[in-house]
């Protein structure tokens, strides 16, 4: 077990990361510090950690508004802080986005992990107990047909900007760790869901257009495949491969639950209608089938047998459950919703983070 003390997360004001931190705030075997450091993009929010805010902040929780390509800034962070363990988690996530426009995806995800892994090469040469754990994805490994999963050994062959950049990023984490022994870990993971994700993403889309009674976009002939993983438990997989994983090791992470978009879409729908107290069909109506994603992957299914035989990882939340709370979380959380959909938060986010 190695001993945690200062923890840097990048990209913490996102999806995954702001739960990650308040999963660690949420450990009892855990009392050291979290840096925060996120430039806010549009998917960054730190309303998203209000509560970790306002019981730690500057006793245990810090927010370092700082760009990852900035050498400078991580620099100071690493040495301030006293840094020993590095979750990346900084990135641009949307894979409609990378291919609408590629650019800020090779700057944040490529460059922003060499400089991030510059930091940390030269931090590691005065302190030994470094760790950088890498976060990334099973998109790196492609597209797969209708059988078949992603092992640790599936050779990669990204097929968008978005996992094409990730890819990239993987490969440098791992040649810091044979070329200058860097220690480091790398974990791919499959689509998570959960509280928090920006309402650009299939889950929390659907729920919000069902909210509004809009039309529920369904790329292609929804057939594609995904495995969906509640967030937290790929935080507890997280905490674990930092705590006890092996140096230069991958972990692939996975909800070992696929589903069809289109089955997805309209069990959503189901659930939504029971929860708001509808009739069970009337959401369906409005899935509306659109144009396909260009390079649309087909199949994602992660085989995460390595993970749960050597560091003895399980999911825990079981889908349906995990789905109906998912549910039940952005239809109470009206304001949050209202101020990510409206663009209000940005003004809150300059006027309280940026411009201070
Ligand atoms: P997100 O888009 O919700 O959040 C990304 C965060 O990174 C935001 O807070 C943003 O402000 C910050 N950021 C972006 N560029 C930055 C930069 N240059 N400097 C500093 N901060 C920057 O993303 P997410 O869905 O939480 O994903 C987090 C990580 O997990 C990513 O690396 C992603 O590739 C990976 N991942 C995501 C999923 C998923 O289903 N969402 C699955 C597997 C892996
Ligand atoms: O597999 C892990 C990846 O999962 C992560 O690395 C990415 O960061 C994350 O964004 C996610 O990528 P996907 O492209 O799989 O997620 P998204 O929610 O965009 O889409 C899920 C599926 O739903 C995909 O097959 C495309 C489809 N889709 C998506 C949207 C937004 C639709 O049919 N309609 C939509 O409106």
């Amino acid at each position: 077990m190695r001993s945690l003390k200062n923890i840097l997360v990048t990209g913490g004001a996102g999806f995954i990361g702001s739960n990650f931190i308040r999963y660690t705030f949420n450990r009892t075997d855990f009392d050291g510090g979290v840096v925060n450091m996120d430039c806010l993009t549009y998917a960054g929010n730190p309303e998203n950690l209000a509560d970790i805010e306002s019981e730690h902040s500057g006793t245990r929780y810090f927010f370092e508004h700082g760009n990852i390509t900035d050498r400078d800034a991580v620099r100071s962070v690493m040495k301030r802080y006293e840094i020993d363990t590095v979750v990346h988690f900084a990135a641009e996530s949307h894979v409609d986005r990378s291919i609408e426009g590629p650019k800020n995806f090779i700057s944040t995800n490529i460059i922003g992990t060499f400089t991030l892994l510059e930091a940390v090469r030269e931090i590691w040469k005065e302190r030994e107990d470094v760790l950088f754990h890498h976060i990334s994805t099973d998109e790196v490994y492609g597209s797969l047909g209708d059988t078949g999963k992603f092992c640790e050994h599936t050779p990669y062959d990204p097929r968008s900007p978005y996992s094409a950049s990730k890819a990239s990023s993987d490969h440098l984490v791992m040649a810091y760790y044979h070329t200058y022994g860097v220690p480091v870990t790398i974990s791919n993971c499959s689509n998570n869901y959960g509280p928090y994700q920006f309402p650009e993403k299939l889950i929390p889309l659907i729920i919000l257009n069902i909210k509004e009674e809009k039309a529920l976009p369904v790329y292609g002939d929804g057939r594609n495949v995904r495995d969906w993983l509640h967030v937290d438990d790929h935080n507890s997989a997280v905490w674990m491969i930092i705590n006890k994983g092996v140096e230069g090791e991958t972990y692939n992470i996975g909800g070992e639950n696929e589903w069809e978009n289109i089955r997805l879409v309209r069990v959503i729908c189901e659930k939504a209608a029971a929860i708001m107290g509808r009739d069970r069909d009337c959401f369906k109506e409005l899935i509306t089938f659109v144009k396909d994603r260009p390079g649309h992957d087909l199949r994602y299914a992660i085989d995460c047998s390595k993970i749960k035989q050597e560091l003895g990882w399980v999911q825990e939340y079981d889908f349906d459950t995990g789905l109906d709370r998912t549910i039940e979380w952005y239809m109470e959380n009206g304001a949050w919703i209202d101020r990510v959909r409206s663009g209000e938060y940005r003004a809150w986010i300059e006027k309280n983070y940026i411009s201070r």
